[in-house]
Order: C-alpha cells, then sequence, then structure tokens
C-alpha cells in the first residue's frame, strides 16, 4: 500500500543529493562524537549561521505588498513620464511601509513616522518615490541626517533612546518643530498601514514632452479613512500583538479587502519657484493648499502579498535616485544627499547585485547595463558584450536627459538655502497646533510635555530650548506646553 511518505518528494542537501538521515547527526559508535563526514550538519548549521543580513539602518521594521496604480487624470502637460501617459494606464507597483527608529524585531504600534516606500515597475524602468506618511521633515540639509538619527536610536552608554539626546538635538534645530508637531499629533501612530497617508514629501521635477519643466508634489490620500491610536491604545497593543500593522495588512489582502490611495499632486511652474513666499524646496515646509491646490491624477491600490518576506521585503530595495524619463530631483539638499545615501545602503546590505532580485529588477522592461559579475551574479547576460560603443549591437544610450536642467548661479559654498520673504522655522508647525481640534491639541501637549519632562535633571536648559521653539511656532502652545512641562518635572 501506498502510504502518506511515499508521496513526499525527496529531502536533498544543497546540491541535490538525497539526505539519508535528517533527525540524527552520524557518530562515531553509539553515543560517540560526530564525525566530520556529516556534511549535512555543517551544511545546515552553516547556512543558519548566515540566514540574516544587516538590517535597514533606518526603517528596518516594515511590510509590503504588490499592487497597482490606475492613471485617472491627463497630466502629459506636466509630465513626458510613459506609466502617466494616458488614463485607465495601470503600471505594477510595490509599497513597503515601515517605521523609522525601531529594529527589525520592534513593535509596529509605535510613535514614530511611517515609510511609504513605492516601486512603480514602468515600462521605462523602475520609478521610486520613497516617502513617509508625513508631508514634512525634521531636518533640511542631508548633512544633518546621520547626527539626527543618532539621536532617534540607543544612545552608546545607555544602548537606550535618551530624551536628552532627542530634545537637546531638537531644540538646537528648530527647523524640526512642525515635523515634532505633527509627530505627537493624533497621526503620530496611526491604526494600521491602511489608515494613513503618503506623501512624496520632497518637491521633484516634472518635465513635459515639449521640455518645459514644473515642481510637484505627491500626496496619497487613504481611502480607508485616517485612523490612529491613543498613547495608551498604542502602548498596549504593542505589547500584545508586536505585528498589528504587518499582520493587518497581510489580512486585509487576504480577505480581499484591497487597500486604496487617492494619489493627487501639487503642482508649480518653474516660474514661481524663485518669488515664491517660501523656499518651495524646503522639506520642513508644505505648500499650502490654497496656494497650489492639489489635483487628482490616479489611485493605488495593493492587492497581492509578497509569499516570501525575506525574499521579498527584507531584500527590497528602494531609491529616491530612481527616476524614470519626465521625472527627476529638485534642488532641495535633503533629496540631493539621499540620491547617494540609499543605493550606496542597498550595495552594504544586499550586495551589488541587488536590483537583479525578483522583486527589485524592471517587470514591465529589461536592465540593460554593461556592470557584470560581483556577489551572487546570476550570468543573465550570457555571452553579450560589456562594454559600450561596441558595434555588436550592444544597447546605446538615448542622447536626451530625463529631466531639465535646471540654472544655478553663484560661488561653491557651504551656503544656507536662499532666503524667501516668508521663510522661517515656526510659522507652520504654529498652523499645524491651530488646525488641531481642542482634544488633539491636548493630547499634544500632554505627549510632547511626559517625553520632554524625561530629560535629566540637571539639564534644564535641553529643556528651555526645546520649549521655547514651540513657543515661537504660537504662544498658547508653548505656554500650555512649559506649564504642563514644570508640573512632570515637580512631581519627579
Ligand atoms: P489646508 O487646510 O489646505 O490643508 C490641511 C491639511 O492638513 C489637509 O491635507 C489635512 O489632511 C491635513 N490635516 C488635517 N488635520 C490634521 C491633523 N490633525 N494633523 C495633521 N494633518 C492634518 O491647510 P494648509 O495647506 O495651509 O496647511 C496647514 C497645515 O496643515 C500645515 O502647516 C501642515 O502642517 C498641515 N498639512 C498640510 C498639507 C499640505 O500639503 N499643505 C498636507 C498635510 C498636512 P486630510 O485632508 O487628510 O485630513
Ligand atoms: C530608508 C537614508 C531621509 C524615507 C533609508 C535607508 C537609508 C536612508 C540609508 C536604508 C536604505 C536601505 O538599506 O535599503 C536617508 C538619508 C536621509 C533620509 C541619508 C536624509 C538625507 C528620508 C526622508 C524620507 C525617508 C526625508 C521620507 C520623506 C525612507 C524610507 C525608507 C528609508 C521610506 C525605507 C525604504 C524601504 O522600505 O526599503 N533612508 N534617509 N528618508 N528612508 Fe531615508
Amino acid at each position: 500500500m501506498t502510504t502518506q511518505d511515499d508521496l513526499r518528494p525527496i529531502l536533498t542537501t544543497e546540491s541535490g543529493a538525497p539526505v539519508a538521515d535528517n533527525q540524527n547527526t552520524e557518530t562515531a559508535g553509539v553515543g560517540g562524537p560526530a564525525l566530520i563526514q556529516d556534511q549535512l550538519l555543517f551544511e545546515k548549521l552553516a547556512h543558519f549561521n548566515r540566514e540574516r543580513i544587516p538590517e535597514r539602518v533606518v526603517h528596518a521594521r516594515g511590510a509590503g505588498a504588490y499592487g497597482t496604480f490606475t492613471v485617472t487624470a491627463d497630466v502629459t502637460a506636466y509630465t513626458r513620464a510613459a506609466f502617466l501617459s494616458e488614463v485607465g494606464k495601470q503600471t505594477e507597483t510595490f509599497l513597503r511601509f515601515s517605521t523609522v527608529a525601531g529594529n527589525l524585531g520592534a513593535a509596529d504600534a509605535v510613535r514614530d513616522p511611517r515609510g511609504f516606500a513605492l516601486k512603480f515597475y514602468t515600462e521605462e524602468g523602475n520609478y521610486d518615490l520613497v516617502g513617509n506618511n508625513t508631508p514634512v521633515f525634521f531636518i533640511k540639509d542631508a548633512i544633518k541626517f546621520p547626527d539626527f538619527i543618532h539621536t532617534q536610536k540607543r544612545d552608546p552608554y545607555t544602548g537606550s533612546q535618551e530624551a536628552d539626546n532627542v530634545w537637546d538635538f531638537w531644540g538646537l534645530s528648530p527647523e524640526s518643530t512642525h515635523q515634532v508637531t505633527w509627530l505627537f499629533g493624533d497621526r503620530g501612530i496611526p491604526a494600521t498601514y491602511r489608515h494613513m497617508n503618503g506623501y512624496g514629501s520632497h518637491t521633484y521635477q516634472w518635465q513635459n514632452e515639449a521640455g518645459e519643466y514644473f515642481w510637484v508634489k505627491y500626496h496619497f490620500k487613504t481611502d480607508q479613512g485616517i485612523r490612529n491610536l491613543t498613547q495608551s491604545e498604542a502602548n498596549r497593543l504593542a505589547g500584545e500583538d508586536p505585528d498589528s500593522h504587518q499582520r493587518d495588512l497581510r489580512e486585509a489582502i487576504e480577505r480581499g479587502e484591497f487597500p486604496r490611495w487617492t494619489v493627487q499632486v501639487q503642482i508649480m511652474p518653474a516660474a514661481d519657484a524663485a518669488e515664491y513666499r517660501f523656499n518651495p524646496f524646503d522639506l520642513t515646509k508644505v505648500w499650502p493648499h490654497a496656494d497650489y491646490p492639489p489635483i487628482e491624477i490616479g489611485t493605488l491600490e495593493l492587492n497581492r502579498n509578497p509569499d516570501n518576506i525575506f525574499a521579498e521585503v527584507e531584500q527590497s530595495v528602494f531609491s529616491p535616485a530612481h527616476f524614470v524619463p519626465g521625472i527627476g530631483p529638485s534642488p532641495d539638499k535633503m533629496l540631493q544627499g539621499r540620491l547617494f545615501a540609499y543605493a550606496d545602503a542597498h550595495r552594504y546590505r544586499v550586495g551589488i547585485n541587488a536590483d537583479h532580485l525578483p522583486v527589485n529588477r524592471p517587470h514591465a522592461t529589461e536592465a540593460r547595463t554593461n556592470s557584470r559579475d560581483g556577489h551572487l551574479y546570476d550570468g543573465r547576460h550570457g555571452r553579450q558584450k560589456n562594454y559600450e560603443p561596441n558595434t555588436f549591437g550592444g544597447p546605446a544610450q538615448i542622447g536626451r536627459p530625463l529631466w531639465s536642467a535646471v540654472p544655478v548661479a553663484g560661488a561653491t559654498g557651504n551656503h544656507v538655502a536662499p532666503s524667501h520673504a516668508e521663510d522661517d522655522d515656526f510659522g507652520q508647525a504654529g498652523a499645524l497646533y491651530r488646525l488641531m481640534s481642542a482634544d488633539e491639541q491636548q493630547r499634544l501637549i500632554a505627549g510632547l510635555a511626559g517625553f520632554i519632562a524625561k530629560v535629566s535633571a540637571d539639564r534644564d536648559d535641553i529643556v528651555e530650548r526645546a520649549v521655547e521653539n514651540f513657543r515661537k511656532a504660537d504662544a498658547d502652545y508653548g505656554r500650555r506646553l512649559d506649564e504642563a512641562v514644570r508640573e512632570l518635572r515637580k512631581q519627579r
């Protein structure tokens, strides 16, 4: 009689030879030591020791899903990007959500910005929009990023995140006031990845067929509605169900409840930039909707779970430098730094052939480069020549820039960004505070005060600088925060 065991395929070693015994190590005699000739034991232990790759230095904790982007408006007056060329056109996507500061195994329900990294597999190559769930950021110059992240991560001595470091840095970096207000507002702890917006955050360039260019900001408005957790709900959930957001996303897609976002852009004609009231390339500021109303251009739906989290989520790579014809960078100094940082991180974290992995390679076209070899090269190019120019029919450049040249003037130097009439670090933080309901303001003050109050008792100077930034954003905001912090520090 055929048993269930007879129907199973044969277990093999990595080289495909049948495994004789997967339960008992080969030993010298009964009860004796293990033998070197038991290569299955060594193969299994050695592979296991190498299962981990370095986690992302930021945004280590995340979840992803494939989806579809559909164009719903004619934007050909603004960009010649092929995937945006026609109403109704669809493009496959992969979106990875994440938190920022926590390590790979951290809980999902924490107060932290959420990453919103979106890959469009377009016919002109992959276009990555590596954004967050916030339209602004803490700093506006890439040179400050490593220092900023050091304050968010673990202190070299205590091994924990320290309020002293966080508030010291934020107090000395007043440009963070807007994003910190956002973070401690209700949207600072989304209930799920599905119930939050995404933003491209930076200003990007769009160029049309005629060569005219525009500055754009992307908004992904959740169709599920905004839902957040209070701090106490989050504290409980983080303990009871650390994988809450990851599970919610997977299960919603399994149920066929595909999450959707309405995609909007704000468009600024290039000629407006120099005279705009704010520096339009300052990542700590939004463009008020009254100045540049968001227009709907598409929908994004997530509809397929990855089969293998390590292969498709952990090894996925996104780079703000992955553009397609008709879309390019702006002079935003943060973005300029990011154009370098990501591919460099990928080479270290995943390896030089990271872009060849199924989740990362183009799906609607093929990559044709003369780069070859390196760790885990799969020989995809076969006998093709590996240099250019060549007379063997190798791929050739298109000879047209992907985006428009931007005029610059002046001498090199470590310049601060060009100043505009209403540039300041506080106005929009105050606007956000005043936009919040009385209840949300109350929770904002309580959350900020609770954290600021943790600063060491002998470092009132750190507290004072921190509070002063919020006072400059809005007098009422500063006064209430000051009172709440004083009260809490008295009780310590
Ligand atoms: P608008 O009224 O035109 O826009 C307000 C925006 O704020 C809306 O997109 C809304 O998003 C969002 N919003 C509403 N309530 C909150 C909240 N409690 N926390 C965070 N965001 C919220 O005003 P302005 O364009 O003049 O912007 C005023 C302030 O709104 C800004 O300082 C900025 O902090 C914030 N904001 C602005 C955005 C922009 O692109 N201009 C985008 C997001 C926030 P929704 O429709 O999803 O509720
Ligand atoms: C991840 C650097 C600012 C969004 C990363 C990674 C690095 C990095 C090195 C890890 C990449 C990897 O290992 O694959 C920087 C630098 C910044 C910066 C140097 C500033 C100069 C920002 C900003 C945003 C952002 C402003 C959002 C607007 C993300 C996201 C990820 C990420 C979403 C996760 C990508 C993924 O899911 O794989 N960043 N970052 N970063 N960053 Fe940034």
